[in-house]
C-alpha cells in the first residue's frame, strides 16, 4: 500500500463518520426532540370567537388549520414569505424579536417553514396584525389592499358567483392557519389572539 493509498483510505474514514455524525445530529436527534412533545403541543385550546361560526368544535379548527398549513405548502407561498427573524440586518426591528426555538415546538411547524426569500414580509408571527376580513380581501385580490403587491390572486379558493366573492373552506383555512402563526408565543407565552372587532363574511353552506 502507498502513501496516497493509506491517505484515501483515512478520507473515507472520516467521510463515513461525518455522514454517521449528521444522520445524528440533523436526523435522529431532532426527532427524538420533537416526539417528546405532547399531541396537542402548542395548539390553541380554545376556538377564536370568530372561528366558531365555521367550526363547531376544536378538532374542526384543527383540522382548518393543518388544511391552512397544507395549502401554504402547496401554493409555495413559502416560496416568497419567509417563518423566521434572522439575528441579523436589524430584522428584529421589523419583525420583533429574533425567533427562537420554542416557537417550533408545535405541529403546525412540522415541517418548519423558514423559507430562504423574502419578496413578501415575514409571516411567523402573522396572528393579529391584520383583520380576517384584510385577509380575505387580500388573498382575493392582494391589490385591492396592497397597490403594487406582487403577489398573487388566489381566486379559486372562492365562489364567484356572489359579490363580493364568498371564501371557501380552503380560503376561510388558509386564514384560520395566517391568523395562528405565532399566536402561540406572545410576550414569552403561549395565548390565543384575541380577533375580537372582526367581522366575517356569511358561512359556506
Ligand atoms: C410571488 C410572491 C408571493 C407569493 C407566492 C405569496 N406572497 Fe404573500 N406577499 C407577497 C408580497 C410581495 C407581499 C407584500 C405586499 C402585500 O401585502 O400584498 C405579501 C403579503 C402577504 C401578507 C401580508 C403580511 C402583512 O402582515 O403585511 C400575507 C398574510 C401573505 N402575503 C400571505 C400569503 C399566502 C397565504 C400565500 C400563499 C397562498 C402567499 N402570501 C403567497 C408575495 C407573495
Amino acid at each position: 500500500m502507498n502513501r496516497l493509498e493509506r491517505f484515501s483510505t483515512i478520507f473515507l474514514i472520516a467521510g463515513f463518520c461525518f455522514f454517521i455524525m449528521a444522520l445524528l445530529a440533523l436526523g435522529i436527534a431532532p426527532a427524538l426532540m420533537t416526539s417528546g412533545i405532547p399531541e396537542d403541543g402548542g395548539m390553541p385550546k380554545e376556538i377564536p370567537a370568530e372561528f366558531q361560526v365555521y367550526y363547531k368544535d376544536l378538532n374542526e379548527y384543527h383540522e382548518a388549520l393543518f388544511l391552512g398549513r397544507d395549502i401554504y405548502i402547496k401554493e409555495a407561498c413559502w416560496h416568497c414569505h419567509s417563518q423566521y427573524v434572522r439575528p441579523v440586518g436589524g430584522e428584529s426591528m421589523m419583525y420583533g424579536a429574533v425567533s427562537t426555538p420554542g416557537e417550533y415546538e408545535n405541529l403546525l411547524n412540522r415541517p418548519h417553514l423558514f423559507g430562504t426569500r423574502r419578496v413578501g414580509p415575514d409571516l411567523t408571527r402573522e396572528a393579529g396584525k391584520k383583520s380576517n376580513d384584510w385577509h380575505f380581501a387580500h388573498l382575493y385580490d392582494p391589490r385591492s389592499t396592497t397597490p403594487n403587491s406582487v403577489m398573487p390572486g388566489y381566486t379559486w379558493y372562492y365562489d364567484e358567483s356572489t359579490n363580493p366573492p364568498t371564501p371557501k373552506k380552503e380560503a376561510i383555512a388558509v386564514v384560520a392557519y395566517l391568523q395562528q402563526l405565532g399566536s402561540w408565543v406572545k410576550d414569552g407565552k403561549r395565548t390565543v389572539h384575541d380577533l375580537n372587532e372582526v367581522t366575517l363574511p356569511p358561512a359556506e353552506e
